[in-house]
């Protein structure tokens, strides 16, 4: 399968990277995952990690839709992974791919892990490979995904509880937080910088206006899957229901998905056909079926470090129990 892993018995992590930078990157390139395991982390944080391989790590995380806290007081470039509620998984998608320019690598590691947990089939990060997914699907399809669609997210123009955090460093639901400014003409000006489209709605009160930006993305670039199910709605959860029932057929699941409270708002929307959904329900089940084939579950250990290539892999999460505390980076190769 496409992840490498390497048992550092205790070595320093930094001196390891040095050593063997080349076979590094040729691992977590190729494959598309590279899990270091039994590495001495005490030294640096996975920022340091990008460096040491010549990745430039990103200190903003904007327009994200997940909120995400600072990790590491006084170093912006670590965040949370998710604040996502346990019960729900995290669908599997290619970072950042619902804007331009989204990061080459992204870099997680296991901070702490409850161990007093009792043995439960939960807290896994799950990799999907992009290539090999993509070869199980009809040539019609592909075409379909190649062609791509228009992402068209609403960005309400105040705080929504049920997504967005108070504390976060970026990402959200309302335009505030997945910008990181109150400032119109600064969302205008990252929105120009990328080339999207957007435009301004105004609210019937005094209250900030909703933003509403539109970007066309393609699905299948370089033989390879490009990402965003869980944008899919409500078909993307009940395939998750009905695939792993003893962790997600329940009542809270259903109440969230049911809510429409999963995600903030983004339609996925034909290129050419305004208005018309991108996939039928029936596409959408054949390309889950598709991901699901080739995988890679991570059962983390605390200190595991996995680098994995956002081109060749597709990462998600499954449902949570007890303390689980996870970091990322993302990077861009410059
Ligand atoms: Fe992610």
């Amino acid at each position: 399968m496409t992840m490498k892993i390497v048992r550092g018995n205790g070595k320093e992590i930094t001196s390891y990277i040095r050593d063997n930078k080349r076979e590094i990157i040729d691992a977590f390139e190729t494959p598309g995952a590279l899990l270091l395991r039994e590495f001495d982390t005490n030294e640096i944080e996975i920022d340091e990690v990008a460096r040491l391989i010549g990745y430039t790590p990103a200190h903003t995380y904007i327009p994200g839709i997940a909120p995400r806290k600072a990790a590491i007081e006084g170093n912006p470039f670590v965040f949370t992974s998710t604040e996502a509620p346990p019960h729900l998984p995290i669908l599997p998608h290619t970072e950042m791919t619902y804007w331009p320019d989204p990061p080459h690598l992204i870099l997680f590691q296991c901070k702490f892990l409850d161990s007093s947990c009792p043995q439960v089939n939960a807290n896994e990060t799950v990799l999907f490979d992009m290539k090999l997914a993509a070869a199980e699907l009809n040539e019609n399809l592909l075409e379909k995904f190649a062609n791509g669609c228009i992402m068209e997210r609403k960005y309400p123009g105040k705080f929504n509880p049920n997504w967005d955090i108070e504390d976060s460093i970026a990402g959200g639901s309302c335009w505030q937080k997945a910008f990181a400014t109150e400032n119109i003409a600064d969302v205008e000006s990252i929105c120009k910088l990328n080339n999207v489209e957007f435009e301004w709605i105004s609210t019937v009160s005094k209250e900030p206006p909703t933003l509403v930006t539109k970007y066309h993305s393609s699905w299948y670039v370089n033989q390879r899957l490009v990402l965003q199910t869980p944008l899919l709605g409500k078909a993307v959860y009940q395939d998750m229901i009905k695939r792993f029932p003893q962790r997600f057929d329940n009542q809270r699941m259903y109440e969230t998905v049911e809510g429409g409270s999963a995600a903030p708002k983004v339609d996925l929307l034909h290129p050419n056909i305004p208005g018309k959904p991108f996939l039928k329900e029936s596409e959408i089940f054949a390309l889950m079926e598709a991901l699901w084939k080739h995988v890679v579950f991570i059962e983390w250990e605390k200190g595991d470090v996995v680098l994995i290539d956002n081109k060749n892999m597709a990462h998600g999460r499954m449902n949570c129990a007890g303390k689980r505390r996870i970091v990322a980076s993302m990077a861009h190769k410059r």
